[in-house]
């Protein structure tokens, strides 16, 4: 936008003068919009600041949109025309011009939500969806090539202890109503059968050697188990308004695997440890568990599969695993893996918190009763609660109700630093001030409220330039900066912190000034750029799953 363009000018004007290389930065104290220091750049030319400025001055006074250019305290300062600055802003947004063409287009692998089947989908599994679905919006709005995976846990072991407990405990009807919480009681009760009676381990181990080898009797459980915990996973894909563009569980790489181990074999990294076999790592961490006794393969051995499918298949260079900090070790692990192999393949553990609730690690378990799902059933009561006050007369209450307490749930999730824990409380996510969901939906929710009230028309000759309104240009025109900064960082959370400040600098442009006047053409032009400033703050909205509404 034209922020960057008059940046990329002045940088330009220094490097003419001085051929010098120098990165201007958005002032963030006084009155001017760019400045940066002059020290270094005199030291190494030998000449005084004072000298240094003379020569820039008139060059960078010429630069179309500058208006001024001062030195004070050893800093080059640069003030914009604010007319010029406002009316390239919104023409840019109008226009849809405000990204410019990304030049490092990648393919890039996002593993995220990836739940185990025949359990409860837990709040971690939330916070893996909610991140990696945003990353996986952002990456492609800048124009990335990305493959979002759902990497079901839907092998291993457990799966020889979940068919043994539902053959000797169970029976058909018991999956007619909530079956994910019955297979997960199923899978307790062996855990205690097991203390008791050891050698169903051994049974259990059998049973998965013979899904693995095919058995039709216990593939059938096994397909039964994952239709089932697929349709509770929709319930909460359908929800937050996330989709996948695979679903390829940990089973498909079971005839991956022995290539992979193969492979393994050949470049002489594989070493027999008690008839187990792994690979050692070096003094820093643990080696990595390949295969066991029995000849069983594991979580890791099914990741460094994956891995190698997904290098080969979608020529993906890096895979993202939004997956919380407690497996660091085990994405260590497969990193330091995948390069003994000989693959250039970056891995990156996107990692997360925990979700607290009063500090403590929430536990949506409560005597045996699922309740994440009521959780979510409370949160659109409250926020329909909250609407019915302010508004009862509204259209579509239930359909805005879930809207709203959605996106307050995503908003608390990313509002932070991924890796920080997050507390979980619906009464403060739900509130329509302060760093909330809602706060930033009724701000969009105004604009569009104004937008109703008269039509925005772009005039280039009128000036509506005032401090607010300057304000919200230079946030507008950070937006793209603030998508870059979050892809490099794989953080959402600066786009959940952009749009706080956008519409925090929005709300006191609307409560400093009245936007709408007897003026009619300036009115016009200050509902573009009210405009301008929805359609980047619904944007931002949007790449992080937010609803976007009109009224609420
Ligand atoms: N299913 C695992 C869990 O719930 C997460 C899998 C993450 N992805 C991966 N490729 N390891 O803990």
């Amino acid at each position: 936008m034209i922020l960057q363009t008059i940046k990329k000018h002045v940088e330009n004007v220094i490097f003419d003068v001085f051929s010098y290389s120098i990165t201007i930065e958005y002032a963030k104290k006084g009155d001017a919009q760019l400045a940066c220091p002059l020290f270094q750049l005199s030291k190494e030319k030998r000449l005084s600041p004072v000298v240094v400025f003379n020569q820039l001055e008139t060059p960078l006074k010429n630069i179309d949109g500058v208006s001024d250019v001062t030195f004070e305290h050893g800093f080059l300062n640069i003030y914009l025309n604010q007319q010029h600055l406002i009316y390239h802003t919104i023409d840019a947004i109008k226009n849809n011009r405000y990204l410019s063409e990304n030049k490092e287009k990648e393919v890039i692998v996002i593993d995220y939500s990836s739940p185990n089947i025949a359990k409860r989908f837990s709040v971690g599994h939330i916070r893996s969806t909610v991140i990696g679905a945003s990353l996986r919006r952002l990456f492609r709005f800048l124009g990335d090539e990305v493959e979002g995976i759902n990497h079901l846990g839907d092998w291993g072991t457990q799966f020889g202890k979940m068919i043994y407990a539902y053959l000797h405990y169970g029976d058909e009807g018991m999956l007619d109503e909530e079956p994910i919480a019955k297979l997960q009681e199923l899978y307790v009760r062996f855990h205690d059968e097991e203390k008791l009676n050891p050698s169903l381990s051994d049974e259990a181990r059998e049973i998965f050697l013979e899904l693995e080898k095919g058995n039709p009797t216990y593939l059938a459980l096994w397909e039964q188990f994952k239709v089932l915990s697929l349709k509770e996973f929709d319930y909460y894909y359908e929800l937050l308004n996330v989709d996948f563009d695979h679903v390829i569980g940990e089973s498909f790489y079971e005839s991956y695997m022995n290539d992979a181990v193969k492979e393994m074999e050949d470049k002489h990294l594989l070493v027999l440890d008690d008839e187990a076999m792994i690979i050692p790592l070096g003094d820093d961490m643990p080696p990595a568990l390949i295969k066991k006794k029995d000849g069983s393969t594991l979580y890791m051995t099914r990741d460094v599969a994956a891995a190698i499918y997904r290098h080969k298949h979608f020529k993906a260079s890096t895979i993202l695993y939004v997956v919380g900090n407690e497996q660091a070790l085990h994405f260590r692990q497969l990193q330091r893996v995948l390069d003994k192999m000989g693959y250039e393949i970056h891995i990156e553990h996107v990692n997360f918190g925990l979700v607290l609730q009063d500090g403590k690690k929430m536990s949506t378990r409560k005597g045996g009763v699922h309740t994440l799902q009521a959780v979510f059933d409370e949160a659109i009561l409250l926020s329909k609660q909250a609407i019915e006050e302010k508004n009862p007369n509204l259209e579509h209450k239930d359909q805005v109700a879930k809207s709203v307490a959605v996106g307050a749930i995503i908003f608390n999730d990313l509002k932070n630093e991924k890796h920080l824990n997050i507390e979980f409380n619906l009464s403060n996510m739900l509130k329509f001030e302060g760093q909330t969901g809602p706060y930033i939906q009724y701000t969009s929710v105004r604009m569009a409220a104004l937008l109703r009230q008269l039509d925005p028309v772009v005039h280039e000759d009128v000036d509506i330039s005032s401090e607010h309104a300057m304000a919200l240009s230079m946030v507008l025109n950070q937006f793209e900066d603030t998508l870059i900064r979050a892809r490099s960082s794989f953080q959402p959370s600066m786009i959940a912190r952009y749009a706080l400040n956008l519409s925090q600098t929005f709300n006191s442009l609307y409560g400093q000034q009245k936007l709408i006047t007897e003026d009619i053409r300036k009115s016009q032009m200050m509902l573009s750029l009210v405009y301008a400033s929805r359609e980047i703050l619904n944007q931002s909205m949007r790449l992080l799953g937010i609803d976007v509404l009109d009224y609420m």
